[in-house]
């Protein structure tokens, strides 16, 4: 099948470029993508190097893997994230993460900007996910089960590590940093929610609401990765506040909180 025969053939192209075995996979969103840069003797594979790869559309966002050591680990990050709203299918969304896995990471970490639901949260606020509901209408595990990736029905009843959430909340408070937490509900967008959809994601149980992480966290669980995810809720979501959502605010907030999200992003590598 073409789909197993390009995460396969990624697989043996990145092998023969990077001799490490990364333990730690990092997809980061807004705000956090230039992690990536300070990675020590970093090696950087564009997907357009990579043959069968979904390579993105719009001109000058490339995707690539960046492998490089921090803290001592090899870890191997996602520069240019692919979402669903920019017309991917669900299977190749997830690709990355497959191939990821297969490369020997255990350890999936999951960043994302996301718009508040819970109304005592202000903007800037770091939520450790949780869990999630999948509101996307799409499962990136639908079509044929990928056998030696995982079960054709994964459970999903512990997808953002407990083990590892208990481990970083101590060491987040040590840090000052604080960091609340709660469930995500993905979105497809790329419309922001309206202010109904955000009630009703409230009455639903969510925290959050967003436009991806999602399928990568249900993929990488398929494949018995440990996950552990974290929203910096860049706004609160539609309806919750005076103003109209526009993508410049949830920039600027990204922007704000970047160097305690970088914090906490160091303090997940530690653990993961
Ligand atoms: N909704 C969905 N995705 C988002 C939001 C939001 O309010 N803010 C940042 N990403």
């Amino acid at each position: 099948m073409k789909e197993r025969m390009g995460i396969s053939s990624a697989f043996y192209r990145i092998r023969s470029l990077v001799h490490t075995v990364p333990s730690v996979g990092l997809i980061l969103g807004s705000g956090l993508g230039d992690f990536c840069d300070t990675l020590e003797d970093p090696v950087v594979i564009p997907f357009s190097d990579i043959p069968g790869f979904p390579v993105s559309t719009v001109e000058g966002h490339t995707g690539a893997f960046v492998f490089g050591r921090t803290q001592g680990k090899y870890v191997v990050a996602l520069r240019g994230r692919i979402h669903y709203y920019e017309g991917y299918t669900p299977r190749q969304i997830v690709m990355p993460v497959r191939v990821m896995a297969k490369l020997g990471v255990k350890t999936l970490i999951l960043t994302n900007a996301a718009g508040g639901v819970n109304p005592g949260w202000p903007a800037g606020t770091l939520m450790l996910m949780k869990d999630h509901i999948n509101y996307s209408g799409m499962n990136p595990l639908i079509g044929p089960n990928l056998e030696d990736f995982g079960p054709r029905f994964p459970d999903m009843s512990d997808v953002y590590s407990r083990e590892l959430r208990e481990k970083l909340k101590p060491l987040a408070a040590a840090e000052g940093i604080r960091l609340d937490e709660g469930v995500y509900v993905m979105f497809s967008g790329p419309s922001y929610e309206t202010p109904a959809e955000v009630r009703f994601a409230r009455i639903m149980g969510g925290d959050a609401v967003g436009m991806s992480t999602v399928p990568e966290a249900i993929a990488a669980r398929h494949c018995g990765l440990q996950v552990m995810g974290v929203s910096c809720i860049t706004n609160l979501a539609a309806g919750m506040q005076a103003t109209p959502l526009d993508h410049s605010e949830v920039v600027e907030t990204a922007n704000r909180v970047k160097a305690e999200f970088t914090r906490l992003l160091r303090l997940m590598i530690d653990i993961a």
